[in-house]
């Protein structure tokens, strides 16, 4: 019989303008597909060019932003999608409605105080705003409004993107949404700071990889486990250069 089971499912994460979303949303959307989850990314400042082109940022139009944004998130997701979205969405009333109209929906508050946020200003938009070029910006001179029970905080100036993203999955893990069909648990095993270094200047410039995704792919290479992740014949022979070059295969 078909598998009829949906695994799809709603990532929403919320926070202040360089508070961390997208780079979040960009490596969560690296992870699932390891776990057989096809994904796709609404961000908003992608939307904003397309979906919900022409709004602007009073509270009708933002409200207008997320309930495409929803609704797009929601067709995904009943189709076996996890659908990850990345907008400010400061009003709490228009997150809790896209909730109650999702099944499968969960909260990611990507926390970071004010002061932090403006330091990094990752487009110079808090710049601009402070000195009275933008209106109606986001924790200048306009609101945000918190999640009251969101299913996971991260703390984006206190821990690692890496540990927020651990959060982020093993919350994933615990709400039962990762493991349906095909289990796949994980476990933490020490690997030493430099040679975490080193995987990261091997992976410069390959976006799609993270070093804990490479390092299992090397494993199951080495052990000669069946993939998580379908592997080219390309990649498996970059892969098997790459282990020649470390001194592990001969
Ligand atoms: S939301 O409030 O409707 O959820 P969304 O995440 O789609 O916002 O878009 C926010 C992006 O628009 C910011 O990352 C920033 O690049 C840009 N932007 C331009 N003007 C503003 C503004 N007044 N407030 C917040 N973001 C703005």
């Amino acid at each position: 019989m078909a598998d009829t089971v949906n695994r799809g499912f709603v990532v929403w994460f919320t926070g202040l303008p360089s508070s961390g979303k997208s780079t979040l949303a960009g490596l969560l959307a690296q992870e699932l597909p390891l776990r057989g989850l096809p994904v796709e990314i609404l961000d908003g400042d992608e939307v904003r060019q397309r979906l919900t082109k022409g709004l602007g940022f009073s509270k009708e139009d933002r409200d207008e932003n997320i309930r495409r944004i929803a609704f797009v998130a929601k067709l995904l997701s009943r189709n076996n999608v996890c659908a990850i979205t990345a907008a400010i969405s400061p009003y709490r009333s228009v997150r809790d409605e896209a909730r109650r109209d999702m099944g499968r929906f969960v909260e990611v508050y990507v926390k970071c105080p004010l002061e932090t946020c403006i330091a990094r200003d990752v487009k110079g938009l808090y710049r601009r705003a402070l000195a009275g070029e933008i209106q109606n910006f986001t924790g200048i001179s306009d609101p945000y409004e918190e999640p009251l029970n969101p299913e996971v905080v991260v703390e984006t100036d206190q821990e690692s993107t890496e540990a927020s993203l651990g959060r982020i999955v093993r919350r994933l893990d615990e709400l039962g949404y990762l493991t349906l069909g095909q289990p796949q648990e994980t476990t933490h095993v020490p690997i030493p700071t430099y040679l975490v270094q080193k995987i990261k200047t091997r992976l410069d410039g390959d976006s799609r990889k993270n070093p804990s995704t490479y390092v299992v792919e090397v494993l199951s290479g080495l052990l000669g486990e069946e993939q998580p992740v379908t592997m080219t014949g390309e990649r498996k022979a970059l892969i098997e250069a790459r282990l020649k070059a470390l001194g592990y295969l001969e």
